[in-house]
Order: C-alpha cells, then structure tokens, then sequence
C-alpha cells in the first residue's frame, strides 16, 4: 500500500460521480458513430438520376440496347422489374437481352425510385421506330384476332389481364421477344404464369405468322404519322441488315 493515496471520502464520492454521471454522458457522444458505422452509408439515389442509368440502354441512341419504353404504362413496367429482382425473369444463362438487364435491376430496387422512372416511361410520347422485320400485315391483321383478346383490338394493352400494350413496342424487340417466348426462353421460371401463358399461346404460331402479325402491330404504332409509312410490298429491308439481327440475338 506504500506510495497510493489515502483518498478522502469527497475524493472518492468524486471519482464514483465520474463513473456513473461523466462516463456514460461522454458515451452519448459516440452512439451516432456507433450506429452510422453499424449500417451502410446511405446512398441518396433520386429517380432523376435512375432514370439517366435507365435511359443508356432504353433510348435509341445505342446499337447494343434493350426496347424503347416510352409510353409503356407504369404497372407493366413495375411489373416486370419486380419480376428481374426476384429472378423470375434474367435467371436463364447465355440469354443476352435478360443478362444485360438483370445486374442492372439488382442494383436499382428502391420501389419508391422505380415508381418515379416507370411513371416518366409512361408520359413519354411512343418513339418513331424504324422498321426492320419484314412481314404481310394484311395477312398478320387476320391472325392478331386471337392475341387482341388480351391486348385489346388497337393493341393498347388490358391491364386488368395483365396484358402489355404491344403497339408502342418496336417490331424488332416484339419478334426478339415472341421467339423468346416459342423456344421456352421466356416464361421459364415456374412461378411466371402469364409468361408461361404467353409461351403457350406463341407456340402455335409459325415465324413467319409471328412476322406478319409484327408487321401489323407496326402500323398500330401511335407515332407512325411520324414515320415514313413503308407499304408491305415495297419493303425493303435496311441496307445490310438481316430482320431480326437488331434484336438482342435471343
Ligand atoms: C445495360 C443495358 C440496360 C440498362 C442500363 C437497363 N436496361 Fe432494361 N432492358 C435491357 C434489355 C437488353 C432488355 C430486354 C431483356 C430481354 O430481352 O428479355 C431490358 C428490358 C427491360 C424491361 C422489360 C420490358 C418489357 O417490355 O418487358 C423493363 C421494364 C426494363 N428493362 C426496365 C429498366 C429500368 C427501369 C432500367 C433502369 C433502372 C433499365 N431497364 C436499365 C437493357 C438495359
Ligand atoms: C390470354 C391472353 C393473351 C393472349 C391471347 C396473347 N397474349 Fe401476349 N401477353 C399476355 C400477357 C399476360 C403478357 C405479359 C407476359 C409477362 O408478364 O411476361 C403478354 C406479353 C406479350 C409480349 C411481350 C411484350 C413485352 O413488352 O415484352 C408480346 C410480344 C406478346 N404478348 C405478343 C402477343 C401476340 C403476338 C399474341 C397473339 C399471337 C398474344 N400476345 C396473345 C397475354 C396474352
């Protein structure tokens, strides 16, 4: 005990309200450190700016893209988000349209973020496409009878059936899709039942049907008095271009 203080009562009364009264108020000071550095720092990610990450592959300034949006209703686009973020579409290997937009649905999950970019899609005016799928849209009226049931006569879309409006959708990305969905390359995962039921319903048709019913769907296109209208016998495919080769490959 040689050398250690001999501490009055009002020393040690003091050294106890340290404990008990300055220690823990000083902790106080480190519990936002403590809870910031225990969660991920907050990444403020506006619509705007997911919209801009969007929009490098749905505009038409790429060659290497997925399909213009704009005008497609909100509900179809949320609806196929959220199927790309739980897997049920953008799961199939060497698929190269669903791997170019898979990882990027994994990073933009936010459901408030994805509800203001599919609402901006939506008030945009349907694009001018260009033509590339070659088909008799005379003979594709007759057949598109059967698929206006659920895409409704001027292919609007039903959104009570779930059904997406197909006439704003370019000719190129509505074959790309409808072969997907013929070879089991769409609606393969167990739980999409309304890919499931589109792949039933493309698997009756011939190419050259689903050609021809493309081609009617591109003079439903609202924006074609903007585009040049190419009657079916004077088409001519685009300079070195195959039909269909603008898709993404399957
Ligand atoms: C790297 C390019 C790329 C980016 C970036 C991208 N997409 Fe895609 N997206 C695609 C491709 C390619 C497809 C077609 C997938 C297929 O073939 O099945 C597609 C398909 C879609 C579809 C399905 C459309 C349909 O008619 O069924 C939706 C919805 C979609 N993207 C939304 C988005 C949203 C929202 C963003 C921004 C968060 C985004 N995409 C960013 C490439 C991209
Ligand atoms: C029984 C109702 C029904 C009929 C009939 C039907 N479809 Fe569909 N179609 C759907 C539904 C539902 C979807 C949405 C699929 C999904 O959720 O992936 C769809 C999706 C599509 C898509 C994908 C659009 C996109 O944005 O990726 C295309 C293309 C399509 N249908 C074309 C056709 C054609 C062409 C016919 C006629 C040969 C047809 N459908 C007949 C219900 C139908």
């Amino acid at each position: 005990m040689v050398g250690h203080p001999r501490w009055t009562v009002t020393q040690k009364i003091n050294q106890w309200t340290r404990y008990l009264v300055l220690y823990p108020r000083l902790g106080f000071l480190f519990v936002p450190f403590l809870t910031y550095s225990a969660e991920p720092l907050p990444v403020v990610l506006s619509g705007e700016v997911v919209f801009a990450a969007c929009m490098v592959c749905h505009s038409t300034q790429e060659m290497q893209r997925g399909p213009i949006l704009d005008g497609m209703p909100a509900w179809y686009l949320l609806a196929q988000m959220k199927k790309f973020n739980t897997g049920i579409r953008g799961t199939m290997e060497d698929n190269k349209g669903e791997s170019l937009m898979a990882p990027v649905a994994q990073q933009y999950h936010d459901p408030s973020d994805l509800r203001e970019v599919a609402a901006k899609f939506e008030k945009r005016p349907v694009a001018r496409h260009l033509r590339t799928v070659r088909g008799n849209p005379q003979r594709g009226k007759l057949l598109y009878a059967t698929c206006a049931s659920c895409h409704g006569v001027e292919g609007r879309g039903k959104k009570s059936i779930q059904s997406p409006p197909l006439a704003f959708l370019e000719d190129w990305y509505l074959m790309d899709q409808l072969r997907k969905f013929q070879l089991g390359r769409r609606g393969y995962d167990p739980r999409d039942t309304t890919g499931k039921l589109m792949q039933n319903i493309a698997k009756i048709y011939t190419i050259n049907d689903l050609r021809d019913i493309v081609a009617y769907l591109a003079s439903l296109n609202p924006s074609q008095e903007r585009q040049a209208i190419i009657p079916s016998d004077n088409f001519s495919e685009p300079k070195g271009a195959v039909a269909e080769q603008t898709g993404s490959g399957l």
